[in-house]
């Protein structure tokens, strides 16, 4: 089997992004190791401390944020950095040709229960038109990430990436310490059965969202004569790692109730790069209107709805929803 930096150069990738691409993750090594060790690596629980965003930080989301930023900043490819736990862009190596943004830990409360967790990051080039440290850096639309991608762990550590081509699913070799080719191409199929939703969240979804779910739910003897199965792991990565693999739609609608935050997950760190591995693996990707990779972001924390996974499927939701 191919190892992930061969593949790379087969791929024509360009040697610093080679090299920015093997610190992100090497970085992951480490964090796998720490997860698959439990309560025996004390990464368990909580601190005392929230991010910016208002949510409680577990000693395995600083943790991860450290070792991401601490690799990142001694590779000296990164001009500037964006994380979920950091209130503000930090300013890594000036000239440096890329910027990194990243979700150090996405599923926090999977954490505590064995559950699947993983760490997603996308990779831009840093923009010579603004101050190196400026958060403007990442005022860049989803469609310019010159690379984006997950480390899942689950049973087994994989990666998931692309660099614009194909997305591409690698299993970390644990003997070896190496990550390995497993899958070339990852291909969504159009028509799906599967559904991710959190269904505790009815009472905030639009009459028209409501209609969508309504219709899956009613099987074969509603209009859209199918029987549907749920799946929500309660971790983005997850439920997305899912639909990579065998097909099926993940959706965070618009809550109506919150007009301060009337979405839920992160353009930059969770949105735009999960949307750009599911396009490159033939899917669709949007909010409720829009494609998610055409936004033109105005915040490092924005967030936005998600609707994504088979092609013809997030297409029957979004017809749901005009
Ligand atoms: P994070 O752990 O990085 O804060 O992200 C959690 C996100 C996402 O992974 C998941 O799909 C969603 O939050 C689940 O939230 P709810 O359980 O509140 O629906
Ligand atoms: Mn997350
Ligand atoms: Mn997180």
């Amino acid at each position: 089997m191919k190892r992930l930096i061969p593949c790379l150069e087969a791929d024509k990738t360009e040697i610093e992004l080679i090299l920015l691409i093997k610190t992100i993750v090497t970085a992951c090594k480490d964090i796998s190791f720490r997860v698959s060790q439990g309560a025996l690596s004390n990464v368990l629980g909580s601190t005392l401390d929230e991010n910016i965003q208002g949510e409680t930080q577990k000693k395995l989301d600083v943790l991860s944020n450290q070792l991401l930023k601490d690799m990142l900043f001694e590779s000296g490819k990164v001009r500037t950095i964006a994380s979920e736990e950091e209130d503000y862009v930090v300013a890594a190596t000036e000239g440096a040709p890329y910027i990194v943004a990243f979700d150090p830990l996405d599923g926090s409360s999977n954490i505590d229960i064995n559950g699947q967790i993983g760490t997603i990051f996308t990779i831009y080039r840093a923009r010579d038109d603004v101050p190196f440290d400026s958060k403007l850096q990442f005022a860049q639309k989803g469609s310019e990430q010159v690379c984006a991608g997950y480390v899942l762990y689950g049973p087994a550590t994989m990666l998931a990436m692309t660099t614009g081509g194909p997305t591409r699913l690698f299993t970390l070799d644990k003997t070896q310490g190496c990550y390995l080719l497993t899958e070339p191409e990852m291909n969504i199929s159009a028509d799906t059965q599967e559904f991710a939703v959190n269904m505790a969240n009815q009472t905030q979804w639009s009459e028209l969202f409501k209609a969508y779910i309504h219709d899956l739910v009613a099987g074969e003897s509603g209009v859209r004569n199918k029987r549907f199965n749920m799946r929500w792991n309660g971790a983005m990565v997850g439920d997305v790692h899912r639909v990579l693999s065998r097909g099926g739609i993940f959706c965070y609608p618009t809550n109506i109730n919150n007009p301060t935050q009337p979405a839920k997950l992160r353009l930059l760190y969770e949105a735009n790069p999960l949307a750009m591995l599911v396009e490159n693996a033939q899917g669709k990707a949007f909010t409720e209107t829009t494609r998610i990779l055409d936004i033109e972001p105005d915040d490092i924390h924005q967030r936005v709805a998600v609707i994504m996974g088979s092609a013809n499927e997030v297409d029957a939701c979004l017809n749901y929803l005009q």
